[in-house]
């Protein structure tokens, strides 16, 4: 097939987006495809694959010339719609969740409303602009986080009363609603669902995030390779049975298409929703991909089936 592989982006997960979009288009070829790539720059620019600017016009003439889109644009301007709203317009089918759905998972404090909608726990938290930021008063630990955003950008953990105020301008540097969260006590645990045109979902084994020293699995910790996965996650069949229905209920309720990754805490009372990622970062290393390999479906099997399942 003719694939757009569409990378870069404005949003600040710009570097990570071009590293997922390059392996992905990589293992695309090695299955077989006709890799089309397309980038977007910092100032929103859309490159061929030569790296010539050819402008939104250019862009949606290669797309329509295209048998499927791939979008690796994590964050604001991709994941949150942006990319499924255009592929829609220029009529070419696209691996992954529609607009609406897309729209819900980036915004996490409207991901909160529909999981605890379908019983699904969230950590306790509330919404805030920079009009209320001043009725946050601190009593216990808690994480500021801006609504819209991933790979942990302006995300902080606050231990101490001192440290709120430069959490919230950090997290307002990034979008202008912020959510102040209760630290949630639990281990890191990641699932992937692929959605089927059949309506039947594929979950492979759970994963775990080793969290580093810092205690934070954070931006750095995310690529600099200090974090440790372990695969399947070391859990009980009850714990791993509560966590894939839990990632399903999440998942149908947003209305996810494709592969999403939904991140969860464990803790003892079952599991607790993180968030739900539409597009996770995809390098053959990156969570997604290896909790796929360890069901023995590998980089380039996983990512022809992404396509296939697009067109289908
Ligand atoms: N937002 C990053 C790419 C992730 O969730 O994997
Ligand atoms: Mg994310």
């Amino acid at each position: 097939l003719r694939v757009a592989v569409i990378g870069g982006g404005t949003s600040c997960e710009h570097d990570v987006s071009l590293a997922s979009a390059g392996a992905a288009g990589a293992a695309l070829t090695e299955a077989g495809h006709d890799v089309v790539p397309l980038t977007i720059d910092r100032d929103g620019l859309w490159r061929d694959g030569d790296g010539s600017p050819i402008g939104l016009a250019g862009a949606t003439e290669v797309l329509r010339g295209c048998a499927v889109a791939v979008p690796m644009l994590h964050g604001p301007g991709g994941e949150d719609g942006t990319l499924a709203a255009l592929c829609d317009l220029v009529a070419v089918p696209y691996v992954g969740s529609a607009l609406g759905a897309s729209a819900i998972a980036m915004d996490k404090w409207v991901t909160k409303l529909v999981a605890e909608a379908v019983g699904v726990p969230t950590a306790p938290g509330r919404l805030v602009t920079r009009a209320t930021a001043g009725e946050v008063a601190f009593s216990h630990p808690v994480v500021v986080k801006p609504v819209a955003a991933g790979s942990s950008y302006g995300v902080s953990m606050v231990r101490d009363a001192s440290e709120l105020s430069a959490a919230l301008d950090a997290a307002f540097a990034v979008d202008d609603r912020v959510l102040v969260e209760d630290v949630v006590v639990g281990r890191e645990i990641d699932l992937a669902v692929l959605g089927r045109s059949d309506g039947s979902r594929t979950v492979p084994p759970a994963l775990e995030i080793v969290v580093p020293e810092s205690g934070i699995f954070d931006l750095e910790s995310k690529y600099d390779g200090s974090a440790v996965f372990k695969i399947p996650a070391p859990v009980t069949e009850a714990e791993q049975e509560a966590l894939e229905r839990a990632a399903v209920a999440v998942y149908d309720a947003v209305g996810c298409s494709g592969i999403a990754r939904v991140d969860f805490f464990l803790t003892d009372t079952g599991p607790v929703l993180n968030e739900i990622n539409t597009i996770p970062g995809f390098t053959e290393h990156s969570q997604v991909p290896r909790m796929f390999a360890a069901d023995g479906m590998s980089y380039s099997d996983l990512l022809d089936v992404m396509v296939r399942e697009a067109t289908s």
